[in-house]
């Protein structure tokens, strides 16, 4: 299960994932229900649209589970790949732009964690392997970014708090701390610090989604259930976070 994969880093995800032999379920909002119905259709997976901050996401999520892919189908994995940007400096954010950060790439995440921890129908498997999407921003902060910046840490927080809680189960919570990845999120950064932040990168280059997804793929391999509580930064030893 990979949310917001109708493109970039949750598209990668999925490829990788299909290569691997999963069964997918791909969710992203409604507004881009083509291009998610063209990445599930692409790999035999089926798509759902959802809007990650409504109330019922977690039961909208193990419902779809059971309906298409059977009652005893259990989720493997769940990847919150879902994320946002509303940038500006700390004295412009106001409580929408606070709000809507934290809602998408953190409220949503833990709301649909604890539905999908529960007993029910479609929900995670015994042994499910749970990933966050944290960034460097979340590691060190970035000018402009103080809400996605906290949301991002707080994706790193709850990984080793969840981590913990979950001990006694099989189950393992990590998450990777992209870098400077080159995505449509991105290529919304003026030129200039674009450049920087590519050159920045010890491969002299912007990561691509597949280093994410790779790392992802790693997380959620079964022979990888001892990593537990873990952030792998990807970003090619930018030093924003250092
Ligand atoms: N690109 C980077 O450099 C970078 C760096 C660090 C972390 N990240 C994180 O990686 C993740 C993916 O980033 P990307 O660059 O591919 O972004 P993107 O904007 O290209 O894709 C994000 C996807 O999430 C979906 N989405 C947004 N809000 C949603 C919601 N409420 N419900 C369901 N889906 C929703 C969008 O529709 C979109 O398809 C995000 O969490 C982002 O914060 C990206």
């Amino acid at each position: 299960m990979v949310t917001g994969a109708a493109r970039g880093i949750g598209a990668a995800i999925a490829q990788t994932f299909a290569r691997d032999g999963a069964k997918l379920v791909v969710v992203d909002v409604p507004q881009a229900g083509d291009a998610l119905a063209k990445v599930a259709n692409g790999l035999h997976g089926s798509a759902l649209q959802l809007d990650i901050t409504a109330p019922d996401a977690g039961e909208r999520i193990a419902a779809h589970v059971a309906q298409v892919h059977g009652p005893d189908a259990r989720i493997w994995a769940i990847v919150h790949n879902a994320g946002i940007t509303r940038d500006k400096m700390l004295a412009n954010l106001d409580e929408k732009l606070w709000g809507a950060v934290l809602q998408v790439n953190l409220a949503a995440e833990i709301a649909m964690n604890a539905v999908l921890l529960g007993d029910l129908p479609g929900g995670l498997a015994d042994n499910a392997r749970i990933v966050g999407i944290a960034s460097t921003s979340g590691v060190a902060g970035n000018k402009g970014q103080t809400n996605y910046a906290a949301s991002k840490a707080g994706v790193m927080g709850l990984v080793w708090a969840q981590a913990e809680e979950l001990a006694d189960r099989p189950v393992t919570v990590n998450a990777v701390a992209p870098g400077f990845i080159e995505t449509d999120m991105t290529a919304a950064i003026p030129f200039v610090p674009r450049e920087i932040f590519r050159r920045t990168n010890s491969l002299s280059q912007g990561g691509q989604p597949v280093d994410v997804a790779e790392t992802i793929a790693y997380f959620c391999d079964p022979a990888s259930g001892g990593v537990n509580g873990q952030v792998v930064r990807v970003c090619g030893q930018n030093l924003v976070g250092a």
